[in-house]
């Protein structure tokens, strides 16, 4: 039996933290072996909202340094940058154009997010951009989307399309489904734990990034707030904080919430976030030394070669699509 596809991506744009990691690239990593995988720098998602360029093309280079830093491995799957393959902004056009409806867009709760009070002057893309991102998905018949929990419903649009085209011009396009970690899915911020850790935040005391200098990262633990009383215990209701940080260790340890309450029994939360700062501190070290030591000339090849390869794919869906809708 062929193996199942799965697709997705990271905007290079803002510093990839740990919750991008841990919501999403290393549950790529866990998935590889089982799954023909493609993974994407979506560089035409990150125009969205202003980009310095040069910034940008430095930005590029560094999301797939991460991925494969992280371990996601270039034998097992294909590593690529989205404005290689034209076919993703042609599809995202047939799309908007045959399913796509303004009331689907209006819905989506990360332009609400993102445009706050501004709607009537950020650019159409960003309003547009969760029907680029279902044509990022389709294009490659891809069935499992492994996404943190803030993409949900950009995959669930991303369904939806692909079924209403189906429905309408016949079966050619696979339905996707998302993927999301039991824990971990949501990150949140060391700051505020009740908001999901964010590349665009304020202030840097939120967030981790995989960048970051390992002493400094672990006094941006030790100083993550925390919650009220003294026990360490997992209930993101009554302990945010707490529960976090638990989460955060548990994935970078591959160790149990359980274990990890047991580790940390009858101590005080000092020696808690000790124990979190420590792990944080070891997977920083062990992660910038691999990503250290890859070259840009390296990762230029990977995402030119990468392209290469699923191509066909894409110009196979994409002709499809055309012959389907009465252009061919
Ligand atoms: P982006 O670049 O904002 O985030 C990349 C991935 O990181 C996950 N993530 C988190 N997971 C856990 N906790 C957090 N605090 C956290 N913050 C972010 C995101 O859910 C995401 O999986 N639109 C997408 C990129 C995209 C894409 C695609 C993804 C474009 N096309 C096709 C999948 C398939 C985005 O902006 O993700």
């Amino acid at each position: 039996m062929s193996k199942k596809k799965i697709f997705s991506g990271v905007q290079p744009s803002g510093n990839l933290h740990i919750g991008n990691y841990l919501g999403a690239i290393s549950q790529w990593v866990d998935m590889q072996d089982e799954f023909e995988s493609i993974f994407c720098v979506v560089d035409y998602h990150a125009i969205t909202v202003e980009q310095d360029p040069e910034e940008l093309k430095k930005k590029i280079i560094e999301i797939a340094k991460i991925y494969l830093a992280s371990g996601i491995d270039r034998e097992k799957s294909v590593i690529f940058q989205q404005s290689s393959i034209q076919e993703h902004t042609e599809f995202a056009w047939v799309l908007n154009c045959t399913t796509a409806r303004m009331s689907d867009l209006n819905k989506m709760t990360q332009f609400k997010d993102k445009s706050g009070d501004n709607q009537e002057n950020v650019s159409v893309g960003l309003f547009d951009y969760p029907v680029l991102m279902a044509a990022d998905i389709i294009l490659y018949d891809t069935e499992v989307v492994p996404v943190g929990d803030d993409q949900l419903q950009h995959v669930e649009l991303a369904r939806d399309l692909a079924r209403r085209f189906n429905s309408r011009f016949g079966d050619v396009l696979v339905i996707p489904e998302a993927r999301i970690r039991k824990e971990g899915a949501r990150i949140m911020g060391l700051d505020d734990p009740t908001k999901k850790m964010s590349k665009s935040a304020s202030s840097e005391a939120n967030f981790i990034a995989l960048t970051d200098d390992p002493a400094v990262a672990k006094k941006k633990i030790m100083k993550a707030t925390t919650d009220s009383g003294a026990e360490v215990k997992y209930d993101p209701e009554e302990k945010p904080g707490v529960s976090n940080l638990l989460v955060i260790e548990s994935l970078l340890t591959k160790t149990s919430i359980e274990d990890l309450e047991k580790k940390y029994e009858g101590k005080m939360y000092g020696d808690f976030k000790k124990g979190v700062a420590e792990a944080v501190e070891k997977f920083l070290i062990n992660f910038q030394e691999k990503y250290n030591a890859i070259t840009d000339e390296e990762v230029r090849k990977i995402l030119d070669d990468g392209a290469k390869k699923i191509k066909p794919i894409a110009e196979r869906v994409m002709g499809d699509v055309k012959k389907k809708i009465g252009v061919r």
